[in-house]
């Protein structure tokens, strides 16, 4: 747990939850991360286009290579395991919005085959955690758009209180894109861990 002024989050690896292991992504985990990151599908919703191999070891050099948080403007992107079997079946983020503010945002993609199973909203859940108890966040948030329902059912299954609805409030990939703000406060939190 953070006590005030320390704020920096150093998580021991590997994170496990009730059927996942989160830990630092790497070169190996390359062809896994290409299965789901390449796909149009999965990149619809998400800030960023189908990537390549190239791309992939590009991220995994640098966004993707820190294994802590030790200030603002600075995230952690786990890889999620299936517990029982080691394969890679999607990632997490948690990043570290304001010092001032003590505000925090989560991400999360995850491969096709593995929907349908909670294993988003089971990793999600853990990077909530990290962000309240370990880094000592006031509050949380997950932007998501609206005709991303999967991915807002996920944050509606953690608990997270929709806040906004912002209509057409960014071209995003050639189209207006309506924008829901989710968030949870540290004190909201013990009743959803
Ligand atoms: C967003 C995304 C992660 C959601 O995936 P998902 O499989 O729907 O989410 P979960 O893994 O939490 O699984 C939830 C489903 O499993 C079911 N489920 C089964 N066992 C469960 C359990 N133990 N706990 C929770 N849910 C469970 C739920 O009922 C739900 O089913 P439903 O879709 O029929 O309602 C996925 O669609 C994705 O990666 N999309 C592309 C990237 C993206 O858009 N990211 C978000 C950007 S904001």
């Amino acid at each position: 747990m953070a006590t005030a002024g320390q704020l920096e989050l150093r998580p021991s690896y590997p994170i496990r939850t009730e059927r996942l292991l989160l830990r630092p992504l790497t070169a190996g985990d390359t062809s896994a991360l290409l299965a789901y990151r390449s796909r149009p599908e999965v990149c619809r919703y998400v800030p960023f286009e189908p990537m390549d191999r190239a791309g992939i070891a590009e991220r995994l050099a640098t966004y993707w290579a820190a294994t802590a948080i030790t200030d603002e403007k600075q995230g952690i992107t786990l890889g999620v395991e299936l517990a029982q079997t080691g394969e890679l079946v999607g990632d997490v983020l948690l990043y570290w919005v304001s010092r001032e503010h003590l505000g925090g945002e989560i991400g999360y993609v995850f491969h096709p085959d593995h929907a349908g199973h909670g294993y988003a909203t089971e990793a999600a859940r853990a990077m909530l955690r990290l962000g309240f108890e370990e880094l000592g966040l006031h509050r949380i948030t997950a932007r998501v758009d609206e005709r991303n329902g999967a991915s807002a059912a996920v944050v509606r299954r953690l608990g997270m209180r929709q806040e906004a609805r912002l209509v057409e409030n960014e071209m995003f990939k050639g189209e207006w894109s309506t924008e829901l703000d989710f968030a949870m406060l540290a004190t909201e939190w013990p009743a959803h861990r």
